[in-house]
């Protein structure tokens, strides 16, 4: 007979953070982000959830300020979060170590930026810019050599290996930079606008690089973008408004590739049963501080309260 310290029947919280078979693989649930400085304290992200499925391809949108970069940054382990939870595979993003988040850049996660300058180093080709992430990883020259020459490959630029960053045209730079993300192989590939500078032609071949490396290797693969050609073409659209995710749009799989693809929008319902209302329906209803809300015939629905009027003015 055991004693006492067996789990009890009420398994913790916490539980759903650890990754069973169906577990998400990006799991952020009540995150806050806030920046401090001197006297401003900037709330970032407000209570974020967000789940991304191991070699999902998905995008995300907002207005400028949503707290997409920051979510992103968070993500690649470039800065931390606040308060909340969020994993990524087994590591949990808030209390994991300096130690482990060095690991966790240099494998687990490929970063891409907008700006073209800021991913490539000027002075070195293109096959050296992919061997970088390799060597700091401590592999030999010629393993390094071997997989940038893959990579450059399979980013469609071996011809052009040779060459430095200003050699290269801007689209040609974000797949290089797309090859130095991926050097070391990490399951998780995280991109910030990164077809924001160039031309649709252009932007059209590196986000065909990232579809193909996404079927290809299972990469996962989450981008920020407002290029409407990318939020056609993935599964998912997450879209930010004031630091939380507001609403996703599902694109329907039984349209097949190429099509023109139907797609379902559903607002995001938190565990605590909070769910945005678009800012343009608040207007439409003239919906202020509060609204009426009922059940009725299987639907929630939600409406101006009576003498709504007043209360704006009171709020402002
Ligand atoms: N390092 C920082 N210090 C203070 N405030 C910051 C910092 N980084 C971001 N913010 C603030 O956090 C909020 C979210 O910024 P973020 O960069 O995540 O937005 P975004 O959705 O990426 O916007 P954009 O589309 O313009 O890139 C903004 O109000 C921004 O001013
Ligand atoms: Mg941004």
């Amino acid at each position: 007979m055991t004693n006492g310290t067996s789990s009890g029947p009420s398994a913790p919280l916490s539980a759903s953070l650890t990754e069973g078979p169906d577990a998400p693989y990006i799991h952020a649930e009540d995150l806050f982000k806030i920046y401090k400085s001197d006297e401003l304290e900037v709330v970032a992200l407000r209570g974020l959830d967000l789940r991304v499925a191991r070699g999902e391809m998905m995008a995300i949108v907002g207005a400028s300020g949503s707290g997409k970069s920051t979510l992103l940054n968070i993500l690649a382990g470039l800065d931390q979060p606040s308060a909340g939870r969020i994993t990524v595979g087994h590591r949990n993003l808030l209390t994991v170590t300096a130690e482990d988040l060095v690991e966790y850049r240099r494998r687990e996660v490929g970063f891409v930026w907008q700006q073209t300058g800021r991913n490539l180093i000027p002075y070195l080709t293109a096959e050296e810019n992919v061997t970088v992430p390799m060597a700091l990883d401590g592999r030999s020259a010629k393993q390094a050599r071997d997989r940038a020459r893959q990579l450059l490959e399979q980013v469609g630029l071996i011809e052009e290996r040779r060459r430095r960053p200003t050699e290269l045209s801007g689209g040609q730079q974000q797949r290089v930079a797309i090859a130095v993300a991926l050097a070391n192989n990490p399951p998780l590939l995280l991109a910030d606008e990164p077809t924001g500078e160039l031309d649709s032609a252009t932007a059209d071949e590196v986000f065909r690089v990232m579809t193909d490396l996404n079927r290809d290797t299972g990469v996962t693969v989450v981008i920020v973008t407002h290029d409407r050609e990318i939020t056609r073409r993935v599964d998912r659209v997450v879209a930010m408004r004031d630091g939380r995710t507001s609403t996703e749009i599902v694109r329907r799989a039984a349209f097949a590739r190429g099509q023109q693809f139907a797609a379902d929008e559903y607002a995001v319902v938190d565990r605590s049963g909070r769910l945005q209302i678009p800012r343009e329906y608040l207007d439409e209803l003239d919906i202020g501080r509060r609204a009426r809300v009922t059940m009725a015939d299987g639907r929630v629905e939600v409406r101006p309260e009576d003498g709504a009027d007043g209360d704006r003015k009171e709020s402002r």
